[in-house]
């Protein structure tokens, strides 16, 4: 049987014809496509205005929002606890002093609670980042950053889609920013885009944004090739004789080779020469269909959450993903509470499929951000649940059998800890 990984890749069917399209007309790097894209991605929130940022990256569109907002010296930021690592950082090469507050361990996002007590008279700014797919609770966190006067720039790389009361993220606040890197809801080989509420604000993150250099078309060939790479090593056929049998034999020895997949822990000042860059015609046009795409790509991912709802819903030890009232969940991962996730994710790779631990980073618990050692337990919290395989590109029959596995092995677990306490 095809083992299962964890993580899918939004590819649209269009994207061999876009790609020739851009080649012929020598049009990969600069084009019309980048301001079709703009567009058509402010139509829909429907106000604003946005912004194309970098080749790679949309950790630089929050890079350019923070230095286009020109805090003062000494500024402080509110960050999540439990978030990836680099988002913090960005925000300390940018000027800011990061201040981290807990999540809410129910949903991982910002805890309205946690950012009050985490404000200062330096405080400036928040950053609410939407983890996973969900949307924080939004109401208490304008309310305090309008009493307070903070700037919020919302975190969307997960959430594209995503609603807090009929609005879609990323137009909440006073600016936000969105990742299209090949995992993400919406995938153009890497880039990522700005949005604001506010005109000058936004032709101050272009200046920024149009101030990179165009990359060659020799490298914009390469972002191609190494996307092709990675949809190809993560399809259940190829994953199961590559990638899989690695994590089959860490499995028994203790490694974790997954950490190689993720960016190495540093500062990142200077930023590294990969950032720089602009975002290409081709990534555009590769957008542009991934927009008319993105409902029908949410919708059989929300199907798949739901298969997993029904088949987990009883599992006795098992908290499923919940969201409450008002918002709406993408799914960009499916996180459940789960008894013993050391156990749980070996039995289940084991048996063919890539359960992970999750995959962003407790802050305060890191050297680079100095163990600040802030009580944050909520973030802690985030140990003791799983990511389980729910992307689009699944078929409905393998996210049943996702379920299944994942259902057997968490009661399995439960017996053995029973047996376990009676022995002992
Ligand atoms: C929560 C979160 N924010 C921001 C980013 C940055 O996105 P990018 O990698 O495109 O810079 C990521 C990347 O995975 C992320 O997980």
């Amino acid at each position: 049987m095809a083992a299962i990984a964890r993580f899918g890749s939004r590819v649209v069917p269009e994207l061999p014809q876009i790609v020739q399209q851009c080649r012929d007309k020598k049009q990969l790097v600069e084009g019309p496509f980048i301001e079709q894209f703009e567009e058509a991605f402010a139509r829909l929130p429907g106000s604003g205005h946005v912004r194309t940022c970098s080749t790679e990256y949309g950790r630089m569109a929050l890079y350019f929002i923070l230095k286009s907002m020109q805090f003062p010296e000494g500024s402080e930021i509110i960050v999540p606890a439990l978030t990836f690592w680099v988002v913090p950082e960005i925000a300390r090469v940018a000027g800011l002093t990061v201040v981290f507050a807990d999540v809410d361990p129910i949903t991982f996002t910002l805890s309205p609670a946690a950012m009050e007590r985490a404000i200062t008279p330096n405080t400036r700014a928040v950053l609410p980042t939407h983890l996973y797919g969900l949307s924080c609770d939004m109401d208490p966190i304008l309310a305090l950053a309008r009493q307070h006067n903070l700037k919020v720039i919302e975190d969307c790389a997960h959430s594209l889609g995503a609603e807090y009361k009929g609005r879609m993220v990323g137009t909440l606040g006073d600016a936000s920013f969105f990742s299209f890197q090949a995992f993400k809801p919406l995938n153009t080989y890497g880039g990522g885009l700005a949005w604001t509420r506010d005109a000058e604000l936004a032709r101050r993150v272009g200046e920024y944004a149009d101030g990179e250099e165009w990359p060659t078309d020799a490298r914009v060939e390469s972002i191609l090739r190494q996307g092709k790479l990675q949809y190809t090593f993560i399809r259940p056929k190829v994953f199961t004789y590559s990638v899989f049998p690695i994590w089959y034999a860490a499995s028994f020895i203790g490694a974790k080779p997954e950490e190689r997949l993720w960016e190495g822990v540093r500062s990142l000042n200077p930023l590294p020469a990969r950032y720089r860059g602009r975002y290409t015609n081709v990534q555009a046009g590769i957008g542009l269909a991934g927009l008319q795409h993105l409902p029908e790509f949410i919708e059989r991912t929300r199907r798949h959450a739901r298969i997993l709802d029904n088949i987990l819903g009883d599992v006795p030890g098992l908290t499923l993903p919940s969201t409450p009232e008002g918002r709406t969940h993408v799914y960009y991962q499916y996180c459940p509470y789960v008894p013993d996730t050391g156990a749980l994710v070996k039995r289940c790779i084991r048996r063919g499929v890539d359960v992970a631990p999750m995959h962003v980073d407790v802050c305060t618990t890191m050297e680079l951000f100095g163990w600040t050692g802030a009580s944050a337990p909520g973030a802690a919290k985030s140990s003791t649940a799983v990511q389980v395989p729910v992307y689009e590109s699944l078929q409905d029959a393998e996210v049943e059998r996702v379920g299944r596995l994942v259902r057997a092995q968490v009661i399995r677990l439960g017996r053995t800890d029973r047996s376990l306490a009676v022995v002992g």
